[in-house]
């Protein structure tokens, strides 16, 4: 499957008038999954937020299913079909998994189609559909984030962006939630994903852009990444500097 999904163009936004992403172009098709790479601080989760329309004064071009989001709220990019997964935990801990799961459906007003998004939100997530009665606020990290996708969906958005959605969870936890993302893609919705971990985002991902100071540095397939002596050199120069290395 694939179609217009999210793209930027030109995209330059920071804070307070501080330029942090600047002149980032890039497009994520329908069954396409983008990794977002990049040390700390480079401009990951700012570029998705002014991607999201939270950051004023954002300047260039975003669209997402063929329709410009540029100068719409959070709310009205949410409704042209761009969900957004933030590094932070988002879910109510005092609401169920099933009423999280509503609040993620708030302007829709067909019953309907409301109790089929759910079900099919749920069919994606067997650990959320045995815990449908829980509070949300007692289940695992991993279910959390579970949780937080899934929420996303009933809306059904072109196009989710997830930041860091692995972070903090165990092996096989995160391994659960590569898979889901895997799945949103293969289910025809565009999928940019930001993680730490390059082998992991490179082996669920179809292409790599790599942000170095807000710019892009490189850009390609995953397959073609994984083999790039640039990105080995970024991440392994960084990884010296990071631990203070004497360079021995
Ligand atoms: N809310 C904020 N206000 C001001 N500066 C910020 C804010 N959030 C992040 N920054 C700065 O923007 C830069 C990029 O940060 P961030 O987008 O969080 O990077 P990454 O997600 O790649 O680690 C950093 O220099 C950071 O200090
Ligand atoms: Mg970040």
């Amino acid at each position: 499957m694939s179609g217009e999904g999210l793209t930027a163009r030109g995209l330059t936004a920071g804070y307070a008038g501080r330029v942090i992403v600047e002149d980032v172009t890039f497009s994520v098709a329908r069954g396409e999954v983008l990794a977002l790479l990049g040390h700390n601080g480079a401009g990951k989760s700012t570029l998705l937020r002014a991607l999201f329309g939270l950051l004023p004064g954002r300047r260039g071009q975003v669209s997402v299913a063929g329709r410009s989001l540029d100068g719409l709220p959070p709310r009205g990019v949410l409704a042209a079909g761009l969900a957004y997964v933030p590094q932070e935990r988002s879910v109510f801990p005092r609401l169920t998994v099933a009423e999280n799961l509503r609040m993620g459906a708030y302007s829709l007003t067909d019953r309907g189609v409301l109790a089929q998004r759910m079900e099919a939100a749920l069919d994606l997530f067997p650990r959320l559909r045995e815990r449908r009665d829980q509070l949300a606020g007692t289940m695992s990290g991993g279910e959390q984030r579970m949780l937080e996708v899934a929420r996303t969906l009933l809306l059904d958005p072109a196009a989710v962006m997830l930041d860091e959605p692995s972070i903090g969870l165990s092996p096989q936890m995160a391994r659960s939630v590569f898979d889901v993302i895997r799945a949103l893609a293969d289910g025809g919705r565009a999928v940019l994903l930001v993680e730490q971990s390059v082998t992991r985002a490179l082996a669920v991902s179809d292409r790599a852009l790599v942000l170095e100071m807000g710019r892009t540095v490189l850009e390609d397939r995953a397959s073609a990444l994984a083999e790039d002596d640039r990105l080995a050199q970024l991440y392994m120069g960084a990884a010296g500097k990071a631990f203070g290395s004497p360079g021995r």
